[in-house]
């Protein structure tokens, strides 16, 4: 098939969560299965010098944008053999410091960035060489392009218009906007009502693909459950419930090729399943790092993630402020709303033998607490997917979960299957039941056995994209179907 994956960030070249490593993922195995797979994504700052030069298409995006027109340009790299990126040129709105955010505030013009954005994939999808068969868009970033796709289909002749499929990372971004910002989409007004793209009032992104695209995917099964309920639908499980026959839960995989042991430029020892030596150096290699003392038998907690509210990070606070007395060590790289990092500084200031917090984003030393940390903590008050507790179990680093979502789909509990048991869950959302959950992991360290059972379970666990990507490939032929039968 020919396809087109449309996403705000994309591994290598952007990124602030577990969406870019999806995307970048997916395009690789989906290429690597002989699809044409395409790539479009914005070209933001740094981009071109870390990875370019680029081939500069002779193309002129000039689009409506509202009452006025937009000019940008095309740039593409062949990243791997039936693999193009499409970079998205436009300077003013994504040559900037970072993606979304400044100072923890989103960029006032998020609304016309993305509708660009959504406006020139749709573009591409119909004016490339060798159009696509199927749109992929993922998140709010580039939720209106179905819609812009098929009033294309019929308002303006596009008659070969691709089916399109919508991945959902998180349903709680939206992108929701003033209803004056339709405009900008300069599509019919028939489009903005309730059984549109409008919610309460407003333009609402995520919505308009929900809408229009003709197959749904999020990725994980227990997460396509829990949002069409009203507790983690957020607003949404209505619309959702009704097209309920389009929406699939597909766990997603893991890019083994860059998140491993056994070949990993970032780690000080690598290491493997046959042989755990590398990971005890990894350990004392970390704790120097971050200015611990350097002790194998305390255990280290770890953790690497965004400070938003879905993380968990108020439990996790709480719990810490108990545990942390118990003689473990805690290590946390993250960067988000200032509240919480200015918290977890204070942690780290008063127990700098205890606590080690690292604010800012930084790849290589993720990596680091993925190796060097005995457990991994991932108490979040909800998670699609999460990435990480799945890097744990291959880095034989045993993850801490809420049974919530794609946590719940890839850990497996004692007290669920103590032959496979590979992490420890719990179910409250409480500091209560995190820190019992942290009080079993020292007793399963203490158990060296039962600890290693566990570590070596998880790192035979297999979560290859190579399965996954066959369940992509049936939704597209459920899109092409779909895209077939209508109008
Ligand atoms: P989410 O996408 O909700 O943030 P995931 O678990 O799916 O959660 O993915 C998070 C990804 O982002 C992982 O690859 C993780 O290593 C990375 N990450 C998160 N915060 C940081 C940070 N501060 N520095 C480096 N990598 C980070
Ligand atoms: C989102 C979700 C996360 C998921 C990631 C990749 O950022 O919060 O759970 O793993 O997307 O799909």
């Amino acid at each position: 098939m020919r396809l087109l994956l449309a996403s705000s960030e994309v591994h290598p070249f952007s990124k602030t969560g577990g969406l870019a490593d999806m995307v970048g993922a997916l395009a690789k195995a989906l290429a690597a299965d002989g699809h044409e797979v395409m790539i479009v994504t914005p070209l933001y700052r740094g981009i071109s010098e870390k990875f370019g030069p680029f081939k500069r298409l002779d193309y002129h995006l000039d689009l409506v944008l509202g009452d006025r027109s937009v000019v940008g340009s095309v740039q593409t790299f062949a990243m791997a053999p039936r693999l193009d990126v499409y970079f998205i040129e436009q300077p003013a709105f994504f040559d900037r410091a970072s993606l979304y955010q400044q100072d923890g505030n989103d960029y006032s013009d998020n609304a016309e960035r993305f509708i660009y954005f959504s406006k020139a994939v749709a573009h591409l999808a119909r004016y490339l060489p060798n159009p696509p068969q199927v749109v992929h868009v993922h998140d709010w970033q580039a939720g209106l392009v179905p819609l812009l796709i098929k009033d294309q289909k019929k308002n303006a002749g596009w008659t070969a218009a691709p089916a399109s499929c919508l991945t959902i990372h998180n349903l709680a971004y939206q992108g929701f906007f003033d209803a004056g910002d339709f405009t900008l989409t300069n599509l019919p007004t028939e489009y903005f009502r309730p059984d549109g793209v409008e919610f309460y009032k407003g333009l609402n992104c995520l919505k308009a693909a929900i809408m229009y695209s003709d197959m749904l995917t999020t990725v994980s099964p227990r997460y396509a459950r829990e949002i069409t309920t009203e507790i983690l639908g957020c607003g949404l499980d209505g619309v959702l419930r009704n097209r309920q026959d389009a929406l699939v839960g597909i766990l997603n995989g893991v890019d083994y090729g860059e998140w491993n042991t056994t070949d990993n430029k970032f780690l000080r020892q690598n290491y493997s399943i046959d042989n755990l030596e590398g990971k005890a150096a990894d350990k004392a290699a970390l704790q120097a790092e971050l200015g611990l003392p350097v002790n194998h038998s305390v255990p280290v907690f770890g953790s690497v993630t965004r400070l938003a509210e879905q993380k968990g990070v108020d439990i996790q606070l709480g719990a810490l402020e108990e545990m942390l007395s118990t003689g473990l060590q805690f290590v946390l790289l993250g960067s988000g709303a200032p509240v919480y990092e200015a918290a977890y500084r204070r942690l780290a200031r008063r127990l700098p033998s205890r606590a080690a917090i690292r604010i800012g984003y930084d790849h290589g030393l993720a990596h680091r607490i993925e190796a060097g940390s005995d457990f991994f903590l991932m108490p979040s008050r909800f998670e699609p997917c999460g990435l990480n507790q799945m890097y744990s179990l291959r880095y034989g680093t045993i993850p801490i979960v809420r049974v919530t979502g794609g946590l719940d789909d890839s850990v497996i509990d004692l007290a669920e299957n103590a032959d496979e048991a590979n992490g420890i869950k719990f179910q409250d959302y409480s500091t209560r039941a995190l820190t019992k959950a942290i009080r079993k992991a020292l007793i399963i360290y203490a158990d060296t056995e039962l600890h290693r059972h566990l570590q070596l379970n998880g790192m035979a666990a297999n979560f290859s994209w190579e399965t996954t990507c066959k369940q992509y490939e049936d939704v597209y032929l459920r899109a092409l179907e779909r895209n077939r039968n209508l109008p």
